[in-house]
């Protein structure tokens, strides 16, 4: 599977992509909201193999794509993931090399993630869980206009302290509604 955005190409991930990841995921950035201190290189390999693993399911609930640059360069993963087959609904996931950041990338890749998973997965409903301390996932939530629909206080515990989780959602109606008006 792949999908296309103007400047991007979201497509299913390789073995060998484990080495972009390895590099941004060691940067203090990426790591301040999970709780992996850093990241080892079979740790990396296996987060991929994840991804790859994904590509076989029959039928297939989880999409985890790379982002990757007209170069070629893998800069980050997007991906909608099913829990079950017979549900109406899934989680939208994300993650840019912080060297990437503030480019509009994640956000062009969620809209082309968005409309596969209303128009080809025929969805009801996407959501999102977030750290409430990630301000740029945060705005890049409410830019694609998901709305807040819950706080999970001090649900995870990592590098010293509890953090609350905020509970993103967006129905498709509300998701047809927004490209109406971006298009009138
Ligand atoms: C969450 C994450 C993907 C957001 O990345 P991002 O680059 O900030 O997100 P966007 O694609 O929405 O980019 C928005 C920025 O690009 C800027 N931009 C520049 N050119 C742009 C363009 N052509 N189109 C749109 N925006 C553009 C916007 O002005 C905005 O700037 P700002 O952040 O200074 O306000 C990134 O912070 C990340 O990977 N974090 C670590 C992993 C993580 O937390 N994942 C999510 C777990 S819930």
């Amino acid at each position: 599977m792949e999908l296309r955005t103007e400047r991007l190409r979201l497509r299913e991930f390789m073995a060998e992509d484990w080495r972009a990841v390895y590099a941004y995921q060691n940067d203090l950035r990426y790591l301040e909201f999970y709780a992996w201190e850093h990241r080892s290189e079979p740790a990396v390999k296996s987060f991929v193999q994840r991804f790859i693993d994904q590509q076989q399911e029959t039928p297939r609930l989880k999409f985890q794509l790379a982002i990757v640059l007209p170069n070629d360069k893998v800069i980050g993963n997007i991906g909608i993931r099913k829990r079950e087959l017979n549900v109406y609904h899934a989680e939208l996931g994300y993650e840019l090399d912080p060297r990437e950041w503030h480019n509009g990338y994640a956000a062009e890749a969620a809209a082309a993630m968005l409309k596969f998973a209303f128009e080809k997965l025929r969805l009801h409903r996407v959501m999102a869980r977030v750290n409430a301390h990630n301000h740029n996932s945060i705005r890049l939530l409410e830019k694609l206009g998901m709305r807040q629909e819950g706080r999970l206080r001090e649900e995870e515990f990592f590098k010293g302290r509890y953090w609350d989780t905020l509970v993103y959602g967006l129905l498709e109606e509300e998701w047809r509604w927004r490209i109406v008006q971006s298009e009138s």
